[in-house]
């Protein structure tokens, strides 16, 4: 037997004399080898499972030039989430927000094969625990930055057709001075077409309800960017155990550009941020401007009303009509026209964040030129024929 392989039959068995509880793949000071990279980590305890694998504290044993002194020991008994795992530790090495796979190995025990992988460990846990030690809000500030960071993980995925499609408060991780990481990529899908992956396999979570309704058969990079918003609404909030609702969000202790950006993410899927780089650029830069302009007739306009005006809205169709407009029920790609009355308090996203003027924003962005008046401009254009 070449030197190689016998190194390897041997390690492969060596897992140490102790044997784990009923129901834990690894025990207490069990002493585990890799063979692929001859390390031996010492499991310590228990800090957390998911639907596919048990995750120990461990410590490394002996010396290594690339390998933290403690780290994560994933095991499960299932090969197919851990060959993701292990295919996108590689892939995104180097990633400083992506969670590290320093090893990954598969163990022989008595009674079958565990799958492992040395993970870098967040010591302050995963968001849902973290938040629910603390339960505070993070300030605006941190969670913009911490969120565009972990961001650029997924806009890695998603150049690559890739989606991550399990971005709940679990698989976000907390490392020291609460940087955040991503981690557990065991549900990353290459997108079959520009349609999406199929949606089958998902965690209830935090999906978007269109997808666990059914109304939509294919996840897209949206749905990764409507998942990255409820992380975003949840960390403001100080709360990750429940979804933030869309009518919760115009009370959200933020700003109201913040509270614009998390109403993109969770609102209509047709109007999100369509990948993660989107949502890099709205979280990094100031809001969009929404100055009101001048115009010279309202003939041939396609106009629209938004907010409260100082006459009934019936009127003011009927004005525009009289002055050759047409008038849209709320801003599509062929208005170019939009009255702004007095701001409704309840608007979904604060001051500037009513429906249609998000929608405007949005159309704005596309390049779609929309000049914005006042009630007054739009009463003294309507009386001139
Ligand atoms: N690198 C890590 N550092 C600290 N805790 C972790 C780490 N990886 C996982 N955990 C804990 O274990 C739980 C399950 O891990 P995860 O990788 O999400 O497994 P699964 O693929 O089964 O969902 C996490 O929610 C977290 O609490
Ligand atoms: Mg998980």
């Amino acid at each position: 037997m070449p030197q190689s392989t016998k190194g390897l039959s041997t390690a492969i068995t060596r897992s140490g004399p102790l044997r784990p509880r009923p129901g834990r793949l690894l025990a207490p000071d069990q002493v585990v080898t890799s063979p692929e990279t001859y390390l031996r980590y010492r499991v310590e305890r228990l800090v957390g499972e998911g639907g596919f694998g048990q995750v120990y504290l461990a410590r490394r044993v002996g010396r290594s030039p690339t390998v933290p002194d403690v780290v994560c020991i994933k095991a499960s008994r299932r090969i197919d989430g851990w060959l993701r795992e292990a295919y996108f530790g590689q892939v995104l090495e180097g990633q400083e927000r992506a969670i590290r796979v320093y090893d990954a190995f598969p163990l022989a025990l008595p009674d079958g094969l565990v799958y492992c992988l040395a993970l870098e460990y967040a010591s302050l846990g995963d968001l849902r625990a973290f938040l629910h030690r603390h339960s505070k809000g993070w300030p605006e500030k941190t969670a913009r930055r911490e969120i565009a960071a972990i961001l650029e993980v997924l806009g890695k995925l998603h150049r690559g057709q890739l989606l991550h499609r399990d971005l709940t408060p679990l698989n976000v991780f907390v490392c020291e001075g609460r940087r955040l990481k991503l981690g557990d990529f065991g549900l990353v899908r290459q997108q079959s077409d520009q349609r999406g992956a199929s949606a089958s396999t998902l965690n209830p979570l935090n999906a978007p309800s269109d997808i666990l309704e059914g109304t939509v058969p294919k996840w897209q990079a949206r749905d990764d960017v409507y998942q990255v918003g409820q992380l975003l609404g949840m960390l403001v909030k100080g709360d990750a155990s429940v979804r933030v609702r869309t009518a919760e969000i115009r009370g959200l202790p933020c700003s109201d550009h913040l509270k614009e950006i998390v109403y993109r993410c969770l609102g209509e899927r047709r109007k999100r941020y369509q990948t993660a780089d989107e949502l890099i650029e709205a979280l990094r830069n100031p809001p969009a401007q929404l100055r009101t302009g001048a115009l010279r007739s309202l003939k041939g306009a396609h106009v629209a009303f938004t907010g409260i005006l100082t006459r009934k809205r019936r009127e003011a169709v009927a004005a525009a009509k009289r002055a050759g407009a047409k008038v849209h029920g709320s801003p599509s790609a062929r208005t170019n026209v939009v009255v702004r009355g007095r701001p409704n308090p309840l608007q979904a996203a604060g001051r500037d964040g009513g429906r249609k003027l998000l929608e405007i924003k949005r159309l704005r962005g596309l390049g779609h030129r929309i000049t914005l008046l006042d009630e007054k401009t739009f009463w003294r254009l309507a009386g001139r024929r």
